[in-house]
């Protein structure tokens, strides 16, 4: 009798030790795919806003130089671009804006980026080129900035390309689950 209590004892206790874990292990999940603004620093977040007001009134020439260097960084991925490049150039720079204007609250964009991440597997896109479109996104940040460019601008940016880019490339660690 002794016995069969203890066993009782030691079972609910490995239940709850596996409950427990679980839901530790969803909560870390559920926090990845909502970061919040905490990787920006309000003076980081005001360095990408006012530098990105300098870019949007030359959005179509920043986004022609962008495929440009882009291509010439790497020409196999010319193939994968099937639409018109100033249509495409035009919703980068749409899509960016949005993100430039939610970077105090970057969860409300999380939503978007992880569905845009999923579409770009759909366009072929592989995990090493985000690296390649962030060198091209941040060589045409300083073409177009100049002495605006700062490094400390270029590191503000560079953490925010970051963010964007891991949460678009979540939806490629996900794609075996869904
Ligand atoms: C910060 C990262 C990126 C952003 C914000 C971004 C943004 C966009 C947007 C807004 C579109 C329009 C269609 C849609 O929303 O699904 C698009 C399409 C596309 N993107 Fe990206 N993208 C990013 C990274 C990349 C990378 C790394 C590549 C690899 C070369 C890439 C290649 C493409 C292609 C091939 C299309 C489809 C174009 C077509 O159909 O002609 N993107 N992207």
């Amino acid at each position: 009798m002794m016995y069969g209590l203890l066993i009782f004892v030691a079972l609910l206790g490995l239940w709850m030790l596996y409950r427990n874990t679980g839901k530790q292990q969803l909560e870390s999940h559920y926090v990845q795919e909502e970061p919040s603004s905490a990787p920006l620093t309000p003076e980081q977040i005001k360095l990408i806003q006012d530098s990105w007001a300098q870019v949007t009134p030359i959005k179509a020439t920043a986004a022609e130089l962008f495929y440009a260097r882009l291509f010439e960084l790497d020409p196999t991925v010319k193939t994968l671009f099937k639409g018109k490049l100033d249509f495409q150039g035009d919703k980068l720079m749409t899509t960016l804006t949005v993100v430039v204007d939610s970077l105090d609250d970057l969860s409300s964009v999380v939503p978007m980026l992880h569905a845009m991440g999923k579409r770009h597997i759909i366009y072929n896109v592989k995990a090493e080129h985000y690296d390649t479109v962030g060198a091209a996104f941040l060589w045409v940040l300083e073409q177009g900035l100049g002495e605006l460019f700062t490094t400390e601008t270029k590191e503000a940016w560079t953490i925010a390309y970051g963010v964007i880019a891991s949460v678009m490339l979540e939806a490629y660690s996900e794609s075996d689950r869904d």
